[in-house]
C-alpha cells in the first residue's frame, strides 16, 4: 500500500496540470506576424516575405492579444481602424484611429521587434508605409477581425483605448459592430474558471483517497 504522501503528490500534480491547462487555454496570445518569415520586405525583388493575409487567416485574434512584428528599420508598422487609410497605404492623413510604430531610427536594416496590443474589437488593419506605400501595395499589409474574447486585461484597460466611432453604414447590423471599447471590470472569467477546475479536481482527488 502506498503511503498517503503519494496520494497527496498525485493530487498536487493533478491540480498543477489542471491550473496550467486552464491558464493557457483562457489566456491572451501573442501572434508573431508572418510566423517564421517575420515582417519583412525584400527591396531587391520587391516582394513581401510571405502572404500576410494567408497567415492572418490561420489565427484567432482577441482583445488583449499582441501582434509581435519581427522586423527591421526598413519597414514600419501602421495600425488603423480606418479602411480608407489602409487601402491608400498611406498614414499621412492622420485621423485619431491611425498609429504609426517605427523605431525613429534613420539607419536601415537594424533589427527591431514591435509589439502591438489589440484593444479595439472589430476590423483592425496593418501595413507598412515605408517606401512611399510600395511595400504595402506589394503585400506588406493585412486586415484582421478582433473578437471580444475575455475582454482587455487591466494592464491594457488603463488608460482606456482611443475612442473610435464606426460610421453608421449598411453593415451596421453585422455581427461584430461594437467598436468603442468601454469595459466593465474584466478578468473575472479566468480566475473563476481556474477555481472551478480546482474544486472539481480536489473533489476527484478526495474520492481517490477515500477509495483507497
Ligand atoms: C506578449 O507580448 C507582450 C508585449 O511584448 C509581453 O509583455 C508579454 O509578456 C507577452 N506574453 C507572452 C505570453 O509571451
Ligand atoms: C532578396 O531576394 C534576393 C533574391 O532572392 C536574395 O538574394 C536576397 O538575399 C534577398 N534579400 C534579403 C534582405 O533577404
Ligand atoms: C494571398 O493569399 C490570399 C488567400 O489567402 C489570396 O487571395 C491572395 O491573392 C494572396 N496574395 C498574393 C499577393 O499572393
Ligand atoms: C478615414 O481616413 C480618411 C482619410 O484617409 C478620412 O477622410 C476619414 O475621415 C477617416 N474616417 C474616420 C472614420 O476617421
Ligand atoms: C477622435 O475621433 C472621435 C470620433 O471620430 C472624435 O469625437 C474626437 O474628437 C477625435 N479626437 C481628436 C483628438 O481628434
Ligand atoms: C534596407 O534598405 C536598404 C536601402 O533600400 C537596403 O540597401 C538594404 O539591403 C535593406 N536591408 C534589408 C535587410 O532588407
Amino acid at each position: 500500500m502506498a503511503p498517503p504522501i503519494a496520494a497527496y503528490l498525485a493530487v498536487f500534480f493533478a491540480l498543477t496540470t489542471a491550473v496550467y491547462a486552464a491558464a493557457s487555454s483562457s489566456g491572451y496570445h501573442n501572434h508573431t506576424v508572418g510566423g517564421a518569415s517575420g515582417w519583412l520586405f525584400n527591396s531587391t525583388t520587391s516582394t513581401a516575405a510571405t502572404n500576410y493575409s494567408s497567415w492572418a487567416s490561420t489565427q484567432t485574434f482577441n482583445l488583449g492579444d499582441f501582434l509581435i512584428f519581427k522586423t527591421n528599420t526598413n519597414q514600419t508598422v501602421v495600425q488603423t481602424y480606418n479602411e480608407t487609410s489602409y487601402l491608400s497605404c498611406n498614414a499621412d492623413d492622420f485621423d485619431n484611429g491611425t498609429f504609426v510604430y517605427d523605431s525613429g531610427s534613420s539607419s536601415f536594416s537594424q533589427a527591431l521587434t514591435i509589439s502591438v496590443p489589440l484593444t479595439v474589437v472589430g476590423r483592425n488593419y496593418f501595413f507598412s508605409d515605408a517606401a512611399d506605400g510600395l511595400q504595402c501595395h506589394r503585400g506588406l499589409a493585412f486586415e484582421i477581425n478582433v473578437n471580444r474574447g475575455q475582454g482587455l486585461p487591466p494592464s491594457l484597460n488603463q488608460p482606456p483605448p482611443p475612442p473610435y466611432i464606426e460610421p453608421p453604414g449598411p453593415d451596421a447590423a453585422e455581427q461584430s459592430p461594437p467598436s468603442t471599447v468601454t469595459l466593465a471590470p474584466t478578468g473575472g472569467a479566468s480566475p473563476l474558471r481556474v477555481n472551478a477546475l480546482v474544486a472539481v479536481c480536489g473533489f476527484a482527488a478526495e474520492i481517490l483517497i477515500l477509495l483507497r
